[in-house]
């Protein structure tokens, strides 16, 4: 389908995950995409950092699909290079089409009273306060160039469920539902569409390197112990959640604006 020919998608955490399953199937669909990233490991989590090699694979990826493809080092918790980047997209490519913030990243620890400040304050500034910082940046570019357009937050099952072990990034999950509902409200009348996605259990690095899952399920087995997928799915592939992202930034839902999307296999319906 080319349902986003011509159109341009910007998209936070771009280098790998669910980042770079957006990017593909955003240009499979015609767009050209700005993909940024911060390609550096964090304080808090134990997963993986991303890399500048991840993030140009991204690039080369997209390319392969004829579509053009700027990618930046970029850290969405920084309003002024994020900022510069938006007056960039516009000398490039003078459009936004589609903002997708999808960065994160997953820290956990036994108990949320001995969590560190520090910790807390990390995964706030990047999943909550970065996810406003990036519409912030981006959307005065997207209104200048009058074309409408669409935001896609990445929440999580998350934003509707209490993970123990994980009160930053609940509490960010349930915030970015926040940050889109207000958006959806105030862009209405300029043709910006605004939704949310909350992914269940995707197969990316947060998940998959680290052990984050295994301690976990030590600390709290009654949570990760219990598979509340109601589909035999497992770990589901990114591609699933850029489906989804895909279908909210077309036209085919041009009348969708303010809702929270779960696609989890059925998890958080449990
Ligand atoms: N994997 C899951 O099971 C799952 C479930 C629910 C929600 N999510 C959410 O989906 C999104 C994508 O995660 P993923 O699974 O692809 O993980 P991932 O770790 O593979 O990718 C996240 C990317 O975001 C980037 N990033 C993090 N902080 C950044 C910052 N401040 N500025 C710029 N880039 C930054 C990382 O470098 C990384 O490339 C995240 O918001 C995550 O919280 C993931």
């Amino acid at each position: 389908m080319n349902r986003l020919e011509g159109k341009v998608a910007v998209i936070s955490g771009g280098a790998r995950g669910q980042g770079r399953a957006h990017a593909l199937r955003l240009a499979q669909e015609g767009a050209d995409i700005v993909a940024f990233d911060v390609c550096e490991p964090f304080r808090t989590p134990r997963h993986t950092g991303a890399t500048m090699e991840d993030l140009a694979e991204t690039a080369r990826l997209v390319e392969d699909l004829d579509r053009r493809c700027m990618i930046a080092q970029v850290d969405a918790r920084d309003l002024g290079a994020l900022t510069s980047l938006a007056e960039k997209t516009m000398a490039e490519f003078g459009r936004i089409d589609a903002l997708i913030v999808n960065h994160g990243i997953w820290a956990v620890g036994p108990n949320s009273w001995e969590l560190e400040e520090a910790d807390w304050q990390e995964s706030i500034d990047v999943m909550l306060t970065g996810a406003w910082k990036v519409t912030k940046a981006f959307i005065p570019a997207m209104l200048e160039a009058g074309n409408g357009g669409s935001i896609v937050l990445t929440s999580s099952a998350m934003g509707k469920h209490a993970q123990p072990g994980s009160i930053a990034y609940t509490a960010a999950k349930h915030g970015i539902l926040g940050v889109m509902r207000t958006l959806a409200w105030e862009l209405g009348p300029h043709s910006v569409r605004v939704n949310a996605i909350m992914p269940g259990s995707i197969n990316t690095s947060m998940t998959q390197t680290g052990g984050t899952v295994e301690q976990s399920a030590e600390w709290y087995p009654r949570f990760f112990g219990t598979d509340r997928s109601l589909l035999p799915v497992g770990w589901m592939d990114p591609m699933v959640i850029a489906n989804a992202a895909a279908f909210l930034v077309s036209d085919d839902a041009a009348f969708i604006t303010g809702a929270a999307l779960p696609v989890d296999a059925g998890w958080s319906a449990y």
